[in-house]
């Protein structure tokens, strides 16, 4: 039985039991111990017998009986461990009459914070997302979400660091419409080309410099021209032109904007290596309110673009279609 991590994953129930059974020895044979240190009094008028010959000048040890405080304060401790294991888990796979577990108490502190802040979040939540960007209260928030969940990759101003793209540029891997990062951001997103495609590191030069041709940057001609054939292999997902498909997360290799570096080296580099970024999905760990929030904010960040107009309903005349002769059965 596994339900989150509220049982522990004993393998077998020789290991519940070997745990249990320790348990609870542990504590009776403690107990035992206890009690017969303390049964013995002094008689009275019997002195403490003396254990063992003088140290040290004056250093000696007798047979006294414990002292009572520390007796009492030994047996509380030895109760408080035996009703806490009743109550909490502790003892093997026993879970406690309490039924307590970390990952309950976990989610229901989680659950009491996000129905504050959903609540905090309400008035944006049912607003388009470019009015929630214009909303300076708004923006705030976003920024400080982004910073505590997102600029570890993305850089506390968005613009990213090898391998994190840059969120300010309005060049999208996967596009920048409101939709777009907001899928980005709820189901993550990975992109991923395999290394090797042009052959050996000869090879991923040449093509590195049809690549810089393609986009009008500096390059060397006669290394481009035997990187045009084999750029072949890079056509199906980059594009002839090299544009690249942002639908597809096939990344335009012919605009500034460049995940991984764009100079002959590092171009380079991702072809011989191939490259695979990865953008966690924050739906399940964020909740939607801060999901949303956090799109408004990226978006504003500067690179956002117009959401895609839905096309318009073209009225369909039934006149046409009637008038047509029927088909012929
Ligand atoms: C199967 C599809 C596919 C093929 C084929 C492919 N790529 Fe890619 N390429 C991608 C994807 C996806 C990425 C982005 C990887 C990521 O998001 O981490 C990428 C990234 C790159 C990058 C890094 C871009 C940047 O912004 O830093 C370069 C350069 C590149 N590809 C060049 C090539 C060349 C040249 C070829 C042919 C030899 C090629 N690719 C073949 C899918 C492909
Ligand atoms: C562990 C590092 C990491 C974290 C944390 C992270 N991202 Fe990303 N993000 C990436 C990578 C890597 C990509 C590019 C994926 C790829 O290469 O295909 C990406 C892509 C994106 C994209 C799509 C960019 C495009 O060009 O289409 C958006 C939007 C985005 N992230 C927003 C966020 C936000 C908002 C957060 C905070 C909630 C966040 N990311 C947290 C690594 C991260």
């Amino acid at each position: 039985m596994i339900e989150g991590y509220a049982v522990p994953d004993f393998v077998s129930d020789f290991w519940h039991l070997y745990i249990a059974a320790a348990t609870v020895i542990g504590i009776v044979a403690m107990m035992w111990l206890l009690k017969s240190q303390t049964t013995r009094k002094l008689a009275a008028g019997e002195d403490a017998e003396l254990m063992h010959p003088t140290w040290d000048g004056d250093l000696q040890e007798f047979n006294n009986p414990l002292p009572r405080w520390w007796m009492f304060l030994f047996w509380f401790l030895l109760l408080f461990g035996v009703v806490y294991l009743v109550l909490y888990p502790g003892a093997g796979k026993f879970a406690g009459v309490w039924n307590w577990s970390s990952a309950d108490q976990y989610k229901q502190e989680k659950d009491r914070v996000d129905a504050q802040f959903n609540e905090v979040l309400k008035p944006f939540m049912g607003k388009d997302l470019m009015a929630v960007s214009a909303d300076p209260v708004a923006k705030e928030m976003g920024q400080r979400l982004f910073l505590t969940y997102c600029s570890q990759c993305h850089g506390s101003d968005g613009k990213g660091s090898s391998g994190f793209p840059d969120l300010t540029d309005g060049n999208w891997l996967f596009g920048g419409a409101p939709d777009d990062i907001k899928a980005s951001i709820a189901n993550g997103r990975v992109g991923e080309m395999p290394g090797g495609l042009a052959g050996d590191d000869k090879g991923a030069k040449e093509v590195a410099n049809y690549v810089l041709m393609l986009g009008g940057k500096p390059h060397n001609a006669a290394l481009a021209e035997a990187g045009k054939a084999k750029y072949a292999a890079c056509a199906g997902c980059h594009g002839e032109d090299g544009k690249g498909n942002n639908a597809a997360g096939f990344p335009n290799l012919t605009d500034a904007s460049w995940q991984y570096g764009g100079s002959e080296a590092a171009i380079t580099e991702s072809i011989v290596k191939g490259r695979k970024g990865g953008m966690p999905a924050q739906m399940e760990n964020l909740g939607e309110a801060k999901v949303h929030l956090l799109t408004a904010y990226v978006w504003g960040l500067g690179g956002g673009a117009k959401p895609v107009a839905p096309a318009p309903v073209v009225a369909v005349e039934p006149a046409a279609d009637a008038a047509a002769p029927a088909p012929a059965k």
